[in-house]
C-alpha cells in the first residue's frame, strides 16, 4: 500500500468504527455484528502497530486503555462544577417555582426537565473538536483528571463531527454510570473470579472510574450521558437549555431520551409522576429528576446562592426503605465528641447497599420513636447519606434492659456527658483526651476535600492513637517508615506510601487547611470564603467576631465557633506546628471587601494559563463585568499571570500592580458570580 493510501485506509477505519460505537453505545441501534466490529478494530490495531507514527489521540485504539498513571493529576474546573439543591416534597417544588416566577417577574415558566443520573458528575473538554481533557467534579473546585480512564468509555466521542457548529473550546458536563445489564455481568465476572462484587451500579461505576490503570476502567462497560454544555467565545449558543441538549446529542453525545419541556408547576409535578412510573423500567439508575429554568438569559439572571444555581432544583425519589430487626443500640462518638445512638442491626439491603448500622441521631429521636432493642424498625437510606431508623413497625419483647439510656460516662474515654439545655446533642467532655475525638479529628484532617492523604484509613488512625504515635494532625508530619513499620497489616511499600502521602499533603490551600482543622460550623464552603476574605490563616487567627462576620454567610454562631477554636491554646500550638512542619499554602490575595470582585476591573492577562485558553480567561471576566485590556498601567488592577509570562510581568512588579494566577482568578470570579 502507498503511504497515501494507507492513511487514508486508516482515516476510514476510524471513521467507521466511531461511526459504529456511536450507533451501538449512543443510540443503541448497532448496524454490524460483534464479528465484524472486531474485524475493523484489528485492522486498524495492526495497522497502528506496524505505522505507529500514524496514531492520533482520537484514534478508537486508544480506548483499550493507556499505561498506568502513579497518581491522578488534579485540575482546576474552568468553571465550578456545583450541586443542585434538592425538593423532596411537592412543597418545595411549589417554593421553588414561586421564587423564580418572583425573581423573574412572570407568572408561569418553561422548564427543561430530565432524569438525575445517579452516577458520577464528570467534565469533559474539546479543543478544537479533539477531546483533550476530564475530570471528576471532586470539591467542585478542583477534580481529579481521568482523561485516560475517560478514553475508554465508547460513548464519548474522541473527536466532536466536523461542521457541526462546534467552538473552538467545548466543554460537555454529565454523569457517568453503568447500565443495569453492564453492572449484572460484571459482578458475575467478579464473582466468578473470586473478586469483590459491587453493591450497585454507582460504586461500580466509581470503582472502574478511579482506576489508576486504565485498562482495568476499559474492561468495565461505562457510559456517559450529557447534560449540560459551555462553549469559547467563538460560539454562538442557543437560547434555550432545551436546545443545549439537542446540540449535545447532534454532536454523538448520549443523552437522556425521557428529557421534556413543560410549564408550571403541574408540568413539573406530572413529569415527576410520569419518570416515577417508569422509573423501574429504566437501563440506569436515576435518584430524582432535575428541573432547570429553560430560558439561559433567566437563568444568568436567576444566578447562583452559595454552591448551588437558583434556576435548577432535584426533584428527589422518596428514599428506599425496608424493615429489619434492631440487635442492640451503640453509642458512637464523633469528631466534636457528639455522641450518636446507633442502632446495630440484623444486616439488611435497602438502597443499593448492605446495611448494618442505622443512625438514631440523638437521645430525644430515640425517645420519639420510641426504639428499643428487639424491635422491628423501618430504615432508610438515599444515596450517599447515612441509613437511619424511621419508626418502628412492629414492637419487640420490650424487657427492661431493651430500653436505651445515654450513658453518663463516655463509653470510651470515660469523661462526663454533657448535654447543654439548647441543644439536643449529649457530648463527651473529654475532648482530645478522648481517643475517639482524636481519631475522628484525624480522620477528617486527612480526608479527601480536606488535606487528602491517601492511606490514612480508619484501620491505621486506630493504631496511630492507640499506639500514641500521633496525638493531634502536626504529629503524622514526623511519622517516617520505621514508626510505621511495626504496625499491623503494614508491608513496607504501603508505609512507604502513607509517609510519602502525609509529605505530599503539606502543599495545600488555605481553604482546604481551615477545613481541615475541623472548627465546628465551618464547612467546606465557609472555609473557602474565610481564606478568599483573609488570605493567611494569622488573619484569621487574629480577626474579631465583627471582622469575621464580614464574610459572606459567616454569622455569630460561626464567628463564636472560630473564636472558641483560636481561644484555645492547643488549637493554635497545632497550626503552629502544622507551620513548623512545613504545611504550606499559597497565601491567596485577599478580596478587598469593599471593592471586591471583577466588575469594573481591569485586568491583563500574560502568560498560558495551566487550565484555560486566554480568550476563554477573557470571556470570563468581560461576562463578568470586568474589563481586559492590553497593556499594564498604574491603573491596572490585576495582571493574571501564566506559565512564562514576559515583560508584562515585569513591568506590573515594578509598577506593583497586583499579580494573581488562574486559581485566583476563578476564585475572584466565583465570588462575583
Ligand atoms: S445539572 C449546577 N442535570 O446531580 C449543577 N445534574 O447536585 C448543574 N446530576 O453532581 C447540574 N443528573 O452530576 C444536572 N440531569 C442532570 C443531572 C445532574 C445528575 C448530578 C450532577 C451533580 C448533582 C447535582
Amino acid at each position: 500500500m502507498t503511504q497515501r493510501a494507507l492513511r487514508e485506509r486508516i482515516v476510514r477505519l476510524r471513521e467507521e468504527i466511531e461511526y459504529h460505537n456511536h450507533q451501538y453505545y449512543v443510540l443503541d441501534t448497532p448496524e454490524i455484528s460483534d464479528a465484524e466490529y472486531d474485524r475493523l478494530f484489528s485492522e486498524l490495531e495492526q495497522l497502528e502497530a506496524a505505522h505507529p507514527e500514524l496514531i492520533t489521540a482520537d484514534s478508537p485504539t486508544g480506548r483499550v486503555g493507556a499505561a498506568p498513571l502513579a497518581a491522578f493529576d488534579s485540575v482546576t474546573q474552568r468553571q465550578p462544577m456545583l450541586s443542585l439543591n434538592n425538593a423532596f416534597a411537592i412543597e418545595g417544588v411549589e417554593a421553588f417555582d414561586r421564587r423564580v416566577c418572583v425573581a423573574l417577574g412572570r407568572s408561569e415558566i418553561e422548564y427543561a426537565v430530565g432524569p438525575k443520573f445517579d452516577g458520577l458528575a464528570i467534565s469533559l473538554v474539546y479543543e478544537h473538536g479533539l477531546f483533550v481533557r476530564g475530570a471528576t467534579r471532586g470539591d467542585g473546585y478542583t477534580g481529579e483528571e481521568v482523561t485516560a480512564n475517560l478514553r475508554t468509555i465508547r460513548s464519548i466521542p474522541l473527536r466532536l463531527p466536523a461542521g457541526c457548529g462546534a467552538p473552538s473550546l467545548l466543554e460537555v458536563r454529565g454523569e457517568v454510570l453503568m447500565l443495569h445489564a453492564d453492572f449484572g455481568s460484571l459482578n458475575q465476572r467478579q464473582q466468578a473470579q473470586g473478586e469483590k462484587v459491587f453493591a450497585n451500579p454507582r460504586n461500580a461505576a466509581a470503582g472502574s472510574l478511579r482506576q489508576l490503570d486504565p485498562r482495568i476502567t476499559a474492561g468495565r462497560k461505562l457510559t456517559f450521558f450529557a447534560y449540560d454544555v459551555s462553549g469559547s467565545e467563538d460560539w454562538v449558543a442557543p437560547e434555550k437549555h432545551s436546545q443545549l441538549i439537542d446540540f449535545i446529542e447532534k454532536n454523538g453525545f448520549r443523552v437522556a431520551q425521557e428529557r421534556a419541556v413543560v410549564c408550571g408547576v403541574a408540568g413539573l409535578l406530572g413529569y415527576y409522576e410520569r419518570i416515577g412510573a417508569t422509573r423501574a423500567d429504566l437501563v440506569y439508575d436515576i435518584d430524582g429528576v432535575v428541573y432547570k429554568v429553560n430560558s439561559l438569559a433567566a437563568q444568568q439572571q436567576l444566578g447562583f446562592v452559595a454552591r448551588a444555581p437558583r434556576f435548577a432544583i432535584a426533584h428527589k425519589f422518596p428514599a428506599e426503605e425496608a424493615t429489619s430487626v434492631v440487635l442492640g443500640i451503640d453509642v458512637q462518638v464523633g469528631r466534636t465528641g457528639a455522641l450518636t445512638p446507633v442502632a446495630r442491626l440484623q444486616p439488611v439491603f435497602v438502597g443499593g447497599v448492605n446495611v448494618t448500622n442505622a443512625t438514631l441521631h440523638n437521645e430525644d429521636e430515640v425517645q420519639r420513636k420510641d426504639v428499643h432493642i428487639g424491635d422491628t424498625v423501618v430504615v432508610r437510606r438515599a444515596g450517599d447519606v447515612i441509613p437511619e431508623v424511621v419508626r418502628v413497625a412492629t414492637p419487640g419483647p420490650r424487657r427492661a434492659t431493651d430500653r436505651f439510656e445515654m450513658p453518663a460516662l463516655c463509653p470510651v474515654c470515660g469523661s462526663r456527658v454533657v448535654r447543654s439545655a439548647d441543644e439536643a446533642v449529649a457530648r463527651c467532655s473529654g475532648g482530645l483526651y478522648c481517643s475517639a475525638q482524636r481519631k475522628q479529628a484525624l480522620l477528617h484532617f486527612a480526608s479527601r476535600r480536606a488535606l487528602d492523604i491517601e492511606g490514612l484509613g480508619e484501620r491505621l488512625v486506630d493504631q496511630l492513637v492507640e499506639q500514641n504515635l500521633v496525638r493531634t494532625p502536626a504529629d503524622l508530619y514526623a511519622l517516617d517508615e520505621a514508626a510505621l513499620a511495626g504496625l499491623e497489616r503494614m508491608a513496607e511499600k504501603s508505609a512507604t506510601n502513607v509517609v510519602a502521602a502525609i509529605r505530599k499533603s503539606r502543599e495545600t490551600t488555605l481553604a482546604r487547611l481551615i477545613y481541615a482543622l475541623g472548627i465546628r460550623n465551618v464547612g467546606e464552603s465557609t472555609a473557602r470564603d474565610l481564606a478568599r476574605h483573609f488570605g493567611t490563616i494569622e488573619a484569621i487567627e487574629q480577626a474579631d467576631a465583627a471582622a469575621l462576620q464580614q464574610v459572606p454567610d459567616v454569622g455569630p454562631v460561626v464567628a463564636q465557633s472560630l473564636a472558641e477554636f483560636f481561644a484555645e491554646p492547643h488549637n493554635l500550638q497545632v497550626v503552629h506546628k502544622l507551620a513548623q512542619a512545613g504545611v504550606r499554602y499559597a497565601p491567596a490575595e485577599p478580596q478587598r471587601a469593599a471593592t471586591g470582585g471583577v466588575a469594573g476591573k481591569s485586568f491583563v492577562l500574560t502568560g498560558a494559563l495551566p487550565g484555560m485558553s486566554r480568550e476563554y480567561a477573557k470571556a470570563l471576566i468581560e461576562a463578568a463585568g470586568g474589563r481586559v485590556v492590553g497593556s499594564v498601567s498604574k491603573k491596572t488592577d490585576y495582571v493574571v499571570a501564566g506559565s512564562e509570562a514576559g515583560c508584562k510581568l515585569e513591568k506590573a512588579r515594578t509598577l506593583g500592580v497586583t499579580i494573581i494566577d488562574e486559581q485566583q482568578l476563578q476564585a475572584l470570579l466565583v465570588s462575583s458570580g
